[in-house]
């Protein structure tokens, strides 16, 4: 069954009850240090409120585990909301009970009010009926916008939807399933995946995944240890993961069968720790010192991965290619960023740490999508079907 979106209701002064990710990080002082993920729901927000809706706000922040955590409270995010929309933002200060009840009966058409942090109550990780009825009870629509949480088969993107007969994707949602779907269920070919970042294992189903369906998989960052290791080279200090050689091992061999073209660095800046002082030198891959690591890609690779993506129409990026908070080794990463930025593809990038890095180079308007989701962009990724998508089908 197909998902309905936003323009699929009929929304008129309608009570909307709607599920966002504002899960921010936000600093000891109560500030929210990256709003990307608030002004990425304004659209919804904004339709809703043009629409004349009574508009209920619900997500999560952080991991307080079922009970009420002081500093993870999401009052910063509904003060950052109200600034960014331009209007008043009500915050009842809780969940559920009397008082948010009332604050929720009181809204005037266009007016928006934002919950306190779901997971403040236990029942929003047991996606526990009970508490998804309750929460049923603030709308007559149910929105889901919270693509980050798609993951998750919570009582606020799973259970309550069966309180629902009309439900839908948010514009976020919407464009997320949209750009995922171009990237790799009807791509424009050729399709380049990179993959990068510290472990094989967090990734080794989204590359087994993504293999038949593309033309060329990248590898950076220090999973391309683990496959240094799997090709019988010595990785020095460097981190690799010992039990994964096996898997890597199987990944090359699949690929040869499916007649898939895998790049690794074929030289790296090394040093003798992971610190911004460190003595670094650029070594062929082959020649890792015993006493040095593996930390970042070198000029070699850098221009090899250019000339890999030169002929795709797609590009699909989850993973940094070097420990790129620190100077030294940020080349690789920044280099294959402004790759992609003056790429023709698509390109469609997700993963926490890629955003981090796509912010500090200034080109994150350069790609054709940022995805919000981490780990739900990697589990798209691994072929798996999302709870938050399903239950809106
Ligand atoms: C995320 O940031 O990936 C989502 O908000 C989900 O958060 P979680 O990993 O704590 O469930």
């Amino acid at each position: 069954m197909a998902i309905r979106t936003l323009r699929d209701l009929t929304l008129d002064g309608k009570r909307v009850l709607v599920r966002v990710d504002f899960n921010v990080p936000v600093d000891e002082k109560g500030r929210v240090r990256d709003d990307t993920r608030i002004r990425a729901a304004l659209p919804t927000i904004r339709y809703l409120v043009e629409k004349k809706c009574r508009v209920v706000l619900m997500s999560h922040l952080g991991r307080p585990k079922g009970k009420w955590v002081d500093s993870l409270s999401l009052k910063p995010v509904a003060e950052r909301l109200s600034r960014l929309l331009r209007k008043k933002v009500v915050f009842p200060g809780d969940v559920v009970g009397e008082k948010v009840k009332e604050a929720v009966d009181a809204l005037k058409p266009g007016e928006v009010l934002l919950l306190e942090n779901l997971r403040f109550y236990p029942g929003e990780e047991k996606n526990d009926p009970e508490f998804a009825k309750q929460l049923a009870e603030y709308g007559d629509v149910f929105v889901n916008d919270a693509f980050g949480t798609a993951h998750r088969g919570h009582a606020s993107n799973s259970a309550v939807t069966k309180f629902f007969r009309e439900k839908a994707a948010g514009f976020l949602m919407e464009n997320e399933i949209s750009y995922f779907e171009r990237a790799l269920k009807n791509p424009v070919r050729p399709v380049v995946a990179i993959f990068g970042g510290a472990k094989v294992s967090g990734k080794i189903q989204a590359i087994t995944n993504v293999m038949k369906r593309v033309e060329k998989i990248l590898i950076g960052g220090a999973m391309a240890n683990t496959f240094f290791a799997a090709l019988g080279f010595g990785v020095g200090k460097s981190l690799f993961e010992e039990e994964m050689v096996p898997v890597a091992q199987k990944v090359l061999r699949e690929a040869r069968k499916r007649g898939v073209r895998l790049y690794f660095p074929v030289d790296v800046v090394v040093a003798p720790e992971l610190s911004a002082k460190a003595r670094t030198s650029i070594v062929p891959v082959q020649e890792i010192p015993d006493d040095m690591m593996a930390l970042d890609t070198g000029p070699a690779t850098r221009l090899l991965f250019r000339e890999a993506i030169q002929d795709a129409r797609t590009i699909v990026w989850n993973g940094p290619m070097g420990a790129f908070e620190f100077d030294p080794f940020s080349r690789g990463t920044y280099a294959l960023i402004e790759d992609l930025a003056s790429s023709h593809a698509l390109t469609i990038v997700g993963g926490g740490d890629t955003d981090t890095a796509l912010h500090r180079t200034g080109l994150f308007d350069r790609m054709s999508y940022v995805s919000t989701g981490g780990g739900a962009f990697l589990e798209l990724l691994e072929g798996k079907k999302l709870p938050g998508i399903e239950a809106l089908r």
